[in-house]
């Protein structure tokens, strides 16, 4: 586990707290916010969009990282933060930090790799009284990636 400085941290976990309220989340009730900090200092977001068909659903991780590839950025990611809940008001409900899905790891992961950068991702609880913060290779160990096929130069 590592640390950036508080500040940073905080602030980018509150920019995702943010685009939770902007979640499209009429099935499962559960809003998620992620916010992507590029390595200029910029800050992109992305909120979950969930689908009838309930299999469509996009996560808030994906869709922020559509963003920036969109934008020609996927190379300058530097950091992630995440925040999910139950929306009650303004507030989001939960104290458990919202730990990034299988495909989303795996999604970031190109984006990662992309950007040379074992990026650190923030975990938040609804409630903001948990973080945890990780490595993305804590969360996805041995990862298959861009590198893999021959497509990250030195
Ligand atoms: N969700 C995310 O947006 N990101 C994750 O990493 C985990 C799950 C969303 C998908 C769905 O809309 C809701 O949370 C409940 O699973």
């Amino acid at each position: 586990m590592t640390e950036t400085l508080p500040n940073a941290r905080d602030e980018l976990i509150a920019a995702a707290r943010d685009a939770a309220g902007r979640a499209y989340a009429p099935y499962s009730g559960f809003h998620v916010g992620a916010a992507l900090l590029l390595k200029n200092g910029d800050v992109v977001t992305g909120a979950n969009v969930e689908n009838a068909s309930y299999g469509l659903t996009l996560c808030a991780e994906t869709a922020a990282v559509a963003k920036i590839a969109n934008e020609g950025w996927i190379g300058e990611l530097a950091e992630v933060a995440i925040v999910g809940g139950r929306p009650d008001g303004d507030a989001l409900l939960g104290s458990d930090p919202v730990n990034p899905c299988g495909r989303c790891r795996q999604i970031l992961n190109e984006a990662a790799e992309r950007s040379k950068t074992d990026i650190l991702v923030h975990c938040a609880s609804g409630d903001g009284t948990m973080v945890k913060t990780y490595k993305l290779s804590e969360l996805l160990p041995a990862a298959f990636g861009p590198k893999d096929l021959g497509l990250i130069p030195d």
